[in-house]
């Protein structure tokens, strides 16, 4: 069975939803292999696997690359493609014509936009035009200038008033989900409370109706502290680095290759 934005929506009430990262197609098959049904070709990317300080530097290739690969790595698992800083924010034409980017060219199976009330006109026209929308509000990467940093956000009433408003217009504009990102738990709650959409919760508490987080901090690919929202399900990171520790001392000494890697 193939996950639809529609049969994700229904899943409000019924059951949490694990959602997770994913930026190639051998990420990705892992996500489907454990029955994952939203997989996030985020543009969390840049910093996880393309090296960059922020997500503020990629590109829509890089976006269409990762994603594409994602497509082929995936039977079941809806495909969310994370639009890039810059590719939606110039007009509508320009998000409208991004996004059709990701479904024709990629495979992809809906987008996300990052952005509360200022989107709504863009979300609108997206799922007017048969393109499933994830939103994302709260902390907003693509902001992070704007915001002075990685902060939890909504920390105030009228912050906390404005999210809540962000989120019922993006609910309006027909987003099928949304997602919140760094808030107190006490407002992800109140948020996931008045929204018929499910709320996909990152570092916004086990009120949400979902949760999403980034593959490699899940499974401890990096040595650099992650944020207090993480949980690391594996530390591979020393087990890997040991394991090509082991390859190199072999290598190095010629017990690699042995007879049974011999023709
Ligand atoms: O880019 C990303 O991976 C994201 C999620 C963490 C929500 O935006």
């Amino acid at each position: 069975m193939k996950w639809t934005a529609a049969k994700i929506k229904t899943l409000k009430g019924e059951r949490k939803i694990a959602v997770l990262t994913a930026y190639d197609a051998l990420t990705a098959s892992l996500v489907d292999g454990a029955e994952i049904p939203m997989v996030l070709v985020g543009d969390s990317l840049g910093m996880t696997v393309l090296g960059y300080e922020t997500t503020l530097p990629v590109s829509m290739d890089e976006m269409l690359h990762h994603t594409a690969a994602v497509s082929r790595g995936v039977e079941h698992a809806l495909v969310i493609a994370d639009m890039p800083f810059m590719s939606f924010q110039p007009s509508i034409e320009m998000g409208l014509q991004n996004a059709g980017r990701f479904i024709k060219e990629a495979g992809a199976d809906a987008v996300k936009i990052e952005g509360g009330t200022v989107r709504t006109e863009l979300i609108e026209a997206l799922v007017d035009n048969g393109i499933p929308v994830l939103g994302h509000i709260g902390l907003t990467p693509q902001s992070i200038k704007a915001m002075g940093g990685y902060k939890v956000q909504g920390k105030t009433s009228e912050q906390a008033r404005q999210l809540m408003d962000d989120a019922m217009a993006v609910e309006q504009a027909g987003a099928f989900a949304l997602v919140l990102e760094c808030m107190p738990a006490e407002l992800g709650e109140m948020i996931s409370n008045a929204l018929t959409i499910p709320t996909i919760g990152i570092g916004a508490g086990a009120g949400c109706d979902g949760q999403v987080l980034v593959f490699t901090d899940l499974l401890g690919f990096s040595t650099k502290p992650a944020p207090k929202f993480v949980k690391k399900y594996a530390d591979l990171n020393p087990l890997i680095v040991e394991a090509l520790a082991a390859y190199k001392a072999e290598v190095e000494s010629g017990a690699f290759p042995a007879d049974e890697q011999t023709y």
